[in-house]
């Protein structure tokens, strides 16, 4: 009886994955979420959502990720759902100049929503195309830390990055809510 009345899971988070259209939200998500990776592109409508549960620092931690869709036709309805979210990833792709400059905008829009010591997580994406490349790594470092994000490349397409982004992301919401209790 006390195995199955013990608690799923320690912490239940909300977490948010925004930025511009195509930069890679749903892939990063599909390849946490299924280990799953298509090369074609379907935009997100609205929003849609993963839940995983994973373990770190010895906490069990339930996450309801939600992937928001970049085009700017959803982006009202989409800024309903920043509500609550114990944390956000802002995504790039280090290959499109556009989607690097509008991370401001981004990074705007959570704040009206959420707390300004929400985690946030700058993350620049398809870290596969090397060769493609016009957003340097020290760039978006200096920008990040001159926000207090936390900065980190990833590639859905090889799994580069993935987990750990996820978890180190987890680690940091968790430290940061043990801080405010
Ligand atoms: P919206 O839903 O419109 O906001 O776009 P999104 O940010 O969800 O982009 P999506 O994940 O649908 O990916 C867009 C395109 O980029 C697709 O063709 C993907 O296959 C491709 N892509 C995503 N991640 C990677 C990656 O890591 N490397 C490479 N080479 N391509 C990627
Ligand atoms: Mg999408």
């Amino acid at each position: 009886l006390d195995y199955v009345s013990r608690a799923e899971y320690d912490y239940l988070l909300k977490l948010l994955i925004v930025g511009d259209s195509g930069v890679g939200k749903t892939s990063i998500l599909q390849r946490f979420a299924t280990d799953y990776f298509k090369d074609d592109y379907v935009a997100t409508v609205g929003v849609d959502f993963h839940i995983r549960t994973i373990d770190v620092d010895g906490h069990r931690c339930k996450l309801q990720v939600w992937d928001t869709a970049g085009q700017d036709r959803f982006r009202c309805v989409v800024s309903t759902f920043y509500r609550g979210a114990h944390g956000a990833m802002i995504c790039f792709d280090i290959t499109d100049k556009d989607s690097f400059q509008n991370v401001q905008t981004w990074l705007d829009a959570i704040y009206t929503s959420c707390p300004e010591d929400t985690p946030v997580f700058l993350v620049g994406t398809k870290s596969d195309l090397q060769y493609k490349r016009v957003i340097p790594y020290t760039i978006a470092k200096a920008y990040a830390d001159k926000n207090r994000l936390v900065y980190l490349e990833t590639s859905a397409k090889t799994n580069e990055n993935i987990l750990i982004c996820f978890e180190d992301f987890t680690r940091s919401i968790v430290a940061h809510k043990n801080q405010m209790k």
